[in-house]
């Protein structure tokens, strides 16, 4: 092992320059080359994507939100968006010649970056025989057999604060505010800014809400002499019988649909059942966005040094996964397997009943 790749995959989080930065630092002092492939595998497929990175390149990376590599949720090698001569753009599996680039570049291990789909992609590459090592990356913190995901704490900490804001003008104006965080199969987000910030209520994914649950909660309020309300909902939560709210499909080659608006809906449904005054915003993007949390910057640069130990060992086809105390190697096939979702019967969710917090249904 003389030379490694790195890559960034899927929707960017805090914490990813981190990990940039303790992959090279890493790396370099054990005497490898590092070099880093730009937005995903473009590097693999265009010589000029492909950048060399020393520890000069690096320096000072660590604090600042996004990465520096670039990264796309429509770059699937197996199902890559690409346009013929007359513009038209059609899915082409473009996976033979990754395979064939890592080769033809010389590299000895490639550190993919990502969340559930892009370590699913590093499995398949795995399993064509490129030596991967993931790291598991998610503002959602919904990848199972990780701990936790970097991005999320940060992510909290913005929407925390969002929630703060809010009270106040939510108590001078008697009205209820509906803030719709991110969280697509999983509501961590919610739960977790929703019972720092002081939230009445809180929708998961994981518990389909009742609204008449909901305008309970808040007709509640009103007779204890509290006239507003902060709601907190997750992208993914939905309505008893109902279904996600999405806006379709989004830019071709992305595999996912891109989630949004029940949040105005639930702020809709209050006004006409009880007649509050309400107001809806979506936190979206500024929670992907920013420096990292001292957390998350930790967390991102034990996840980057421990992929390069366990490449030192040839660990491949597996994922760094922190399982405190310490950093683990898991299988990738494990850890794609499924999503780690908020426990019903967890402390965390007790602790939001027993403060008073409705999550939605008749308790
Ligand atoms: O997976 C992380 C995530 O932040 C989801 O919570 C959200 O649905 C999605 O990314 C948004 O992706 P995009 O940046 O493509 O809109």
């Amino acid at each position: 092992m003389n030379k490694i790749v790195i890559s960034t995959g899927g929707g960017d989080a805090p914490g990813l320059n981190a990990v940039i930065f303790a992959v090279v630092k890493s790396a370099t002092k054990l005497g490898w080359d590092v070099y880093g492939s730009r937005h995903g595998y473009r590097g693999f497929l265009d010589r000029d994507e492909m950048v060399r990175l020393t520890p000069a390149d690096v320096e000072g990376i660590t604090p600042i939100g996004g990465t520096i590599l670039g990264t796309t949720n429509k770059g699937n090698p197996f199902s890559m968006p690409v346009k013929n001569f007359a513009g038209e753009e059609k899915l082409v599996n473009v996976s033979d010649k990754v395979m064939e680039g890592f080769r033809r570049m010389g590299f000895g291990c490639h550190i993919a970056v990502g969340g559930d789909g892009s370590l699913e992609i590093a499995h398949r590459f795995a399993e064509l025989g490129m030596p991967v090592i993931g790291v598991p990356k998610t503002i959602d913190n919904d990848l199972e057999a990780t701990d936790r995901t970097f991005g999320f704490d940060t992510a909290v900490s913005t929407a925390t604060e969002a929630l703060d804001k809010l009270h106040s003008t939510a108590k001078s104006h008697d009205r209820v505010m509906v803030v719709e965080v991110m969280g697509r199969d999983s509501g961590w987000i919610a739960l977790y800014s929703g019972i720092s910030g002081g939230a009445d209520v809180i929708l998961l994914p994981e518990l389909p809400f009742d609204m008449d649950a909901v305008c309970a909660k808040i007709t509640e309020n009103e007779l204890n002499g509290k006239h507003y309300a902060i709601v907190v909902v997750a992208e993914g939560a939905k309505e008893e019988g109902g279904e996600v709210r999405n806006r379709g499909k989004g830019e071709t080659g992305r595999e996912e649909a891109l989630l949004g608006g029940i949040g105005e809906w639930v702020a809709e449904e209050i006004r006409q059942r009880i007649g509050k005054d309400t107001r809806s915003l979506v936190l979206g993007h500024l929670q992907r966005g920013g420096s990292p949390t001292t957390f998350d910057r930790l967390l991102a640069l034990r996840f980057g040094s421990a992929a390069v130990r366990m490449a030192a060992e040839g660990l491949f086809d597996r994922m760094v996964a922190w399982t405190p105390p310490n950093m683990s190697a898991v299988l990738l096939e494990d850890a794609i397997c499924c999503r780690k979702q908020v426990d019903l019967e967890s402390d965390k969710v007790l602790t939001a009943r027993s403060i008073g917090i409705c999550l939605g249904d008749k308790e």
